[in-house]
């Protein structure tokens, strides 16, 4: 596999301080078109895993190697957050425009038809296209959700990190959901680590799962295997 296509944490320990480290050793590498799945208990060090891979925080020990380099470049990971961190006075629109921007520097992008059409095919894709100038404090949890969602897809990264991006959605609106992400990630041979307490869930979308326990992040199958 070449490093340049592929995601990886090698020797890898995790956590906010020295002498708090929350998992070590961690050695999972991703290829393209690649989903792993993370779960294990509350406050054991997820969301931490998810930040250091994102480039948010710094490796306590080992490497992080995004498609060949320790930091990703602008735009290219596209992260759903646990707490979404959306505009909350800015219209849906906005908040996913500003993923569609993310990665291009130049200030006449975001009048782009490559700009309007990213941003309006993503919020179409999570069915939100009458909410298009709803602000986000007005809409539902589900729905805000969905714009975190909408908003990476409108970005294009080559890698999505999604914190229990399902949570709060009922039913349908998770199948659909979850079928663009995994389309996205699928047509695009994106590469994904997703955070999903529940089981069934992970096992509908990860190639293979992984669980922390015990300072440990321990692989527990290929899925399908
Ligand atoms: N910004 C921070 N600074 C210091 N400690 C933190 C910070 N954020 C989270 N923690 C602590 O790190 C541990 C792991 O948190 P987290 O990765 O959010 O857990 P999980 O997502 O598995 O529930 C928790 O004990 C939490 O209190
Ligand atoms: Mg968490």
């Amino acid at each position: 596999m070449d490093e340049d296509d592929a995601v990886g944490g090698y020797d890898l320990s995790i956590g906010y301080e020295r002498d708090a480290v929350l998992l070590e050793d961690i050695n999972m590498s991703l290829k393209p078109g690649e989903i792993v799945a993370v779960n294990g208990a509350s406050g054991i060090g997820k969301t931490t895993l998810l930040r250091t891979f994102a480039g948010l925080l710094n490796p306590l020990e080992g490497k992080v190697s995004i498609f060949g380099k320790t930091k990703a470049d602008r735009g290219e990971v596209g992260y759903i957050p646990q707490r979404l961190g959306l505009i909350r006075h800015a219209s849906v629109h906005h908040n996913v425009m500003m993923g569609a921007k993310a990665g291009h520097t130049s200030a006449w992008f975001p009048f782009s038809k490559v700009c309007k059409h990213h941003t309006l095919e993503a919020i179409d894709s999570v069915g939100l296209m009458h909410k298009l100038r709803t602000p986000i404090r007005k809409l539902s949890g589900g729905q805000q959700r969905r714009v975190a969602v909408a908003r990476t897809l409108a970005q294009k990264p080559r890698l999505i990190l999604a914190d229990e991006f399902l949570s709060e959605l009922d039913e349908e609106t998770l199948s659909m959901v979850m079928q663009k992400v995994l389309d996205y990630v699928k047509e695009n041979n994106a590469i994904m680590i997703l955070v999903e307490h529940d089981f069934e869930r992970a096992m509908q979308m990860a190639d293979r799962l992984f669980t922390a326990v015990d300072g440990k992040l321990v692989e527990i199958g290929a899925n399908g295997a």
